[in-house]
């Protein structure tokens, strides 16, 4: 009924505007009064931590998304290498592993049959297993050394997104503790992107203030045939996630591409008015926002409608676009967690201006159970 939606349409709409009350959930407790990080169910020692030399995440669906996103904060903050598969694949193709290996998995349910038997696998190998997962006493968690529960609350609409936004924070949280306890970074740079992490919430909920505009775009895409998305750096994953999206909920062919990868074949895909969805990253030191820039170029020159997900203020990102969506200035890291709310929107509304059940695609189970 409309109440148990809250007066949204789909429990998917009424759970991407519970985001920032779910993210801001997340980051409840996991500060000791020192302002050190603490993790209640990590159950695996500071020593055990120390010596894991290698960290291998296993995912399906969104939550690979999540996993490829933490790849850049883990390597980023704790200089520990990580490998980043699908749970599917893992198990089959003999990966490496021994007790010096962490396996995180995650899973929004704690029950997608491709992750259970990947961990069971890593186990047997004696690796430790550590569980993202929003569901509690579900199965993967049970079956893990140690588990970070994310809370979302229970998430009905089979396209995840609360259950999305808040792993990230989990992965997030989980770099800095690797962090901390590899001594890696200082406690006042972690304390730093802690702060950051807590205003997160805030700048969602500006982000779902201007909703209104994201669904315009999105009826002026009913009938299309394919979008394209762009990402560099954290913002590549967030690509993958809005095209995931699109197809899961308007059955529209849709691809996600890395901004430097499209002079390697993807550009010739390029037509008159295809629309390209593009995630610029902040300017920073780097050069990942002007390279970004002139893959957006490269595509509009071709004809390409370019819709840009750009921080506030972003001059030249709005040069280059035809359509511009801003975004809260947070750290590049961080981006992913504002970027997807526009793109989730983005797919909400279109697969409802043509005329799909948003809360059940077709073909689709919201837990999948078999292998
Ligand atoms: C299914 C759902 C997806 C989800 C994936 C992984 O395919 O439709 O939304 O991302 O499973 O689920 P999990 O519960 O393991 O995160």
């Amino acid at each position: 009924s409309a109440a148990e939606k809250d007066g949204h349409d789909w429990f998917m709409r009424k759970e991407i505007f519970e985001q920032p009350h779910a993210v801001a959930d997340s980051l409840l407790g996991r500060r000791t009064r020192t302002g050190e990080l603490q993790l209640d169910e990590m159950r695996l020692s500071d020593q055990e931590l120390r010596d894991i030399d290698k960290i291998i995440i296993i995912a399906a669906g969104t939550s690979f998304y999540a996993g490829m996103v933490a790849k850049y904060a883990i390597e980023h903050w704790c200089r520990i290498p990580v490998e980043v598969e699908l749970s599917s694949e893992f198990r089959y193709r003999d990966p490496i592993l021994d007790y010096s290996t962490l396996v995180v998995a995650i899973s929004q349910s704690g029950e997608t049959a491709d992750t259970l038997q990947a961990i069971r696998h890593a186990r047997l190998q004696r690796s430790k297993v550590l569980a993202i997962c929003n569901t509690n006493g579900s199965t993967i968690p049970r079956e893990s050394d140690a588990v970070i529960y994310t809370h979302a609350g229970p998430e009905i609409g089979v396209a995840s997104t609360k259950g999305f936004v808040t792993q990230l924070v989990a992965c997030y949280l989980l770099a800095l503790y690797l962090a901390q306890v590899k001594g890696t970074r200082f406690g006042d740079e972690i304390a730093d992107v802690v702060h950051q992490l807590e205003a997160i919430p805030g700048h969602m909920s500006t982000v779902l203030d201007r909703a209104e505009e994201v669904y315009e775009l999105a009826r002026d895409h009913v009938g299309e045939r394919t979008v394209l998305f762009l990402g560099r750096h954290a913002g590549y994953p967030i690509a993958l996630e809005g095209a995931l999206k699109l197809k899961e909920l308007a059955y529209i062919h849709a691809e996600g591409f890395a901004g430097g990868e499209l002079k390697h074949g993807p550009i010739a895909l390029i037509d008159e008015g295809m629309p390209v969805l593009c995630v610029v990253p902040p300017k920073g030191r780097d050069q990942l926002h002007g390279k970004m820039l002139s893959a957006i170029q490269e595509v509009r020159a071709r004809g390409a409608r370019t819709i840009c997900l750009a921080e506030e203020g972003d001059r030249s990102a709005a040069a280059v676009a035809d359509t511009v969506i801003e975004l809260p200035k947070v750290p590049v890291l961080l981006q992913p967690l504002l970027a997807v709310v526009p793109l989730q929107l983005f797919a909400c509304e279109l697969a409802t201006a043509m005329g799909h059940d948003v809360d059940q695609p077709r073909n689709l189970a919201k837990s999948v159970t078999v292998e």
